[in-house]
């Protein structure tokens, strides 16, 4: 990027201290450049010693001084914020929300006619794996789009999607940890029921995960090639995968998917 913006974080929590320390390492941003706000001092003052960047006194000092201000509370949190603010961000600004289920129509309402983004990341952004869905409100422009992937693509990748999509990211991508972390711990449970020690039952679990979906990542291959590539005759892939079958894991893992999206279209109803 040629030109370094200033960024601001509504809300210092796990996530903004992800994507801050993300962009951070990225180089898209030096600690001067973000100023955020939050109710506890003392977890500004520790942003500041660990990523440098800027305690803000309110709220409406973030509103004021961030050219990309990022609401980064919990979507319940969101109304006292906007009841607080004795500022509106600017048409030359934007508002980049994380907030999971507040709707585009929500945003608006509250913020005005601006540029605002919808965004849905997951917790594997604190490590840099994070996956981002992002919708683009209408009076966005290209170069602000352009700084929105930057900023969560320094904490992973990133895809732009309608907003009709944004339920069905969160309860794929949003939700997905959990669905992979409840899979990864039943696998290590087959594993010590035949005797392998708990922790290398995860440590193999977990690069095996993450090992198969680089391949489908890197490959692009379609991942019932990749699953027959390991699937001999009669052997014991077969098998394993007959119990699965048998027990329904595929039908569970659609329905998984389908009962989170259900749900975060509830939730965005009810906002
Ligand atoms: N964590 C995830 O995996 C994930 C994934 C996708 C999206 N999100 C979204 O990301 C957002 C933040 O999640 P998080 O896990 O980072 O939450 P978090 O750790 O609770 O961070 C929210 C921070 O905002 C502060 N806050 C509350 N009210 C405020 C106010 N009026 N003004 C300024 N700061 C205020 C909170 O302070 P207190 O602790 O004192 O309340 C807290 O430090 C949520 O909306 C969530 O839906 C999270």
């Amino acid at each position: 990027m040629s030109k370094t913006y200033r960024f601001g974080f509504i809300g210092a929590g796990a996530m903004a201290s992800a994507i801050a320390g993300g962009m951070i390492k990225q180089g898209l941003s030096n600690g001067s450049d973000i100023i955020m706000s939050d109710c506890s001092a003392e977890k500004l003052q520790e942003l500041h010693n660990t990523l440098g960047i800027q305690p803000a006194s309110d709220n409406n000092q973030v509103v004021s001084e961030a050219q990309y201000i990022i609401v980064a509370v919990k979507p319940q949190q969101f109304a006292a914020v906007c009841n607080d603010l004795s500022v509106k961000p600017q048409n030359h600004q934007a508002v980049i929300s994380i907030m999971a289920g507040v709707t585009m129509d929500t945003l608006s309402a509250q913020l005005g006619d601006i540029p605002i983004f919808r965004v849905m990341p997951n917790t594997p952004a604190k490590i840099g794996w994070g996956m981002t869905g992002i919708t683009a409100g209408v009076h966005t422009t290209e170069e602000q789009k352009q700084v929105v992937a930057d900023i969560f693509n320094s904490v992973g990748k990133t895809v732009f999607v309608d907003e009709t999509y944004m339920d069905a990211v969160c309860a794929l991508s949003g939700s997905g940890p959990a669905y992979m972390y409840q899979i990864l711990e039943a696998m290590a449970d087959g594993a010590v029921l035949c005797g392998l020690p708990r922790n290398t039952a995860y440590q193999l679990a977990a690069q095996t995960m993450a090992g198969s979906a680089m391949m489908l990542l890197e490959t692009g291959e379609h991942p019932g090639v990749l699953k027959d590539q390991v699937t001999s005759p009669a052997g014991t892939t077969i098998c394993g995968l007959r119990a699965m079958e048998e027990h329904g894991v595929r039908s569970a893992m659609i329905e998984a998917v389908e009962k989170a999206y259900i749900r975060s279209k509830e939730l965005g109803e009810k906002k």
